[in-house]
């Protein structure tokens, strides 16, 4: 004799089924769950946005790739650190393969500085560790990004979007020093990586 006993089976539904309202429930709170997450992954976006000064990569900001070295902003002669009128620090940069121009950069202590950049060729990445300053620099558009310096401290700047051959090669330095040694610096100086 078989041992099988006859299961106790709803009428309307076989072993396995789920009933549809057990469904909807459960979708319910699926979407529910991911509403939630959204929501906090916006929350994030904003808080650190505020708090950190994130900033969007692109500043939505237009530049011809192909005439950056004849006219405009990023003429060779304009590049590197400037001092804004009320003091501020704006630092301009060209990255093309496979390098940054300037090479060097030194920008002071305890000053709100803004980097502008834009490629002349492909799109390269411009880093300071430990920094809100984490950008793509795409040719055709200006990546702009606001921060300050608490302390004097050297950083390497890696090129960190991979961009050719080259790529590991493409490294520059931007240096942070006390406010009043920056100061003394000529022009020169703080396009140069030299000693003084
Ligand atoms: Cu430039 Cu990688």
């Amino acid at each position: 004799m078989a041992e099988s006993t006859p299961h106790s089976v709803s009428p309307a539904l076989l072993e396995g089924i789920v009933p549809p309202e057990v469904v909807a429930r459960t979708e319910k709170r699926w979407i529910m769950t991911m509403v939630t997450m959204l929501l906090i992954m916006v929350a994030i976006i904003v808080v650190t946005g505020i708090t950190h000064a994130l900033q969007p990569a692109s500043h939505v900001e237009v530049v011809d790739p192909q005439t950056l070295h004849l006219r405009g902003e990023f003429v060779e002669s304009n590049l590197g650190t400037a001092v804004e009128p009320d003091g501020s620090v704006t630092v301009r940069i060209v990255a093309e393969t496979f390098a940054f121009v300037p090479h060097c950069l030194v920008v002071p202590a305890g000053r709100p500085v803004r980097f502008r950049l834009t490629s002349a060729d492909v799109v390269h990445g411009f880093l300071l560790p430990n920094t809100n300053v984490n950008t793509m620099v795409v040719p055709g558009f200006v990546a702009q990004v606001s921060t300050a310096f608490a302390e004097p401290r050297e950083y390497a700047m890696p090129c960190h979007e991979f961009c050719g051959l080259g790529h590991h090669a493409m490294w520059a330095h931007v240096s942070v020093v006390p406010e009043g040694r920056f100061a003394e610096m000529t022009p020169y100086e703080r396009t140069s990586c030299a000693q003084q």
